[in-house]
């Protein structure tokens, strides 16, 4: 019987635990042989794995986070971890592996598979910086939370007829910051792909004021050039009309249930990985385009970087007034 070896890896995504249950699930009725690795990729150079049955992944369809436990490894980027890896491997006589993770995950995904391990990579992460699929696990759900936490604060903003600096994750990546705002009706939205200065944030502010807005929303992504706690300071001492706090929303932004969409997508991502293996692909990450599942080799998804949309980044300036 032929073995698969399933990890998490990098930072948790909501639907990862949706994803793990379609890959153990839809290996098992492959009458696969699963293996889980905790820990992600030092997990998988220490061996610490373990047999999974059906009943391990029930109920975990709804639950955030990861139960397998991740984690960062940067060391991995060493050929004698990478071969270490593969010798755990073929200890637990595995013969493939799905790796579900974000940009740096997929990156050890690639050398295991130039080291001729069959593998595939499933997108997962907040940032939704990967190349090669338009949606990762986790990014609907933390859109949804960044939402209502733009609802919330845009409250209190408005009963004190305040501002606020609201910032959100997605390393060097606009697209959460983005998206949020748009979605949140910000006043003026800061990405690294798109640089502004303070005083042009000051002048959108007091426009919005002057216009006789009660509150106004500045969404800062946390890769911007200029840094939410900088802005705040400078946005404080110029006069806009509004007085500013800054909410930082860090880590909540990866936890909590996942949404529908991420559920049906992270089902989807992992029926196709097992399946690729079934079929004897490697060295490929799947992805969504448009409705449907796609797959493209991890040689172009390495090294790329998705960058956010600038058009919606049009669309948010001209919604704003
Ligand atoms: O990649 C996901 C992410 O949440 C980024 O948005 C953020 O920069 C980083 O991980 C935080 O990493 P850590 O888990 O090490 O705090």
């Amino acid at each position: 019987m032929k073995t698969l070896a399933v990890m998490t890896a990098g930072g948790d995504a909501p639907g990862m635990n949706s994803c793990l249950r379609a890959v153990v699930r839809t290996a098992l009725n492959n009458n696969l042989k699963v293996i889980a690795i905790h820990h992600a990729y030092k997990g998988l150079v220490e061996g610490d794995f373990a047999e999974m049955g059906a009943r391990d992944v029930g109920g975990i369809i709804q639950r955030g986070g990861t139960f397998l436990e991740s984690g960062r490894f940067p060391e991995f980027v060493d050929a004698r971890h990478q071969k270490e890896a593969i010798q755990q491997l073929k200890s637990a006589q595995a013969e493939c592996l799905v790796v579900i993770g974000g940009e740096g995950s997929m990156n050890g995904a690639l050398a295991l598979h130039r080291l001729g391990f069959q593998v595939i990579g499933v997108p997962a992460s907040i940032d939704n910086d990967i190349y090669g699929t338009q949606m990762a696990i986790g990014v609907d759900t933390a859109l949804n939370t960044n939402m209502e936490a733009i609802d919330k604060l845009r409250d209190t903003a408005s009963s004190h007829r305040r501002a606020f600096i609201i910032e959100t994750m997605g390393r060097e990546c606009g697209f959460l910051a983005l998206i949020s705002g748009i979605i949140g009706g910000a006043e003026m939205i800061l990405i690294p792909e798109q640089e502004v200065t303070a005083e042009e944030v000051a002048a959108a502010i007091t426009e919005a004021h002057d216009r006789g807005k009660t509150h106004a929303i500045v969404v800062v992504a946390e890769g911007s050039t200029l840094h939410a706690a900088a802005l705040l300071q400078k946005l404080n001492e110029m006069k806009t009309g509004f007085e500013f706090r800054l909410t930082i929303l860090g880590h909540i932004q990866r936890g909590g249930r996942p949404t529908a969409f991420d559920r049906l997508l992270a089902t989807r991502f992992g029926v196709s990985a097992v399946e690729l293996l079934l079929e004897g692909k490697s060295g490929l990450m799947v992805g969504l385009q448009g409705r449907e599942i796609e797959t493209i080799p991890l040689e172009d998804v390495c090294g790329k970087k998705r960058q956010a949309n600038l058009e919606y980044y049009r669309l948010a300036r001209m919604l704003a007034k």
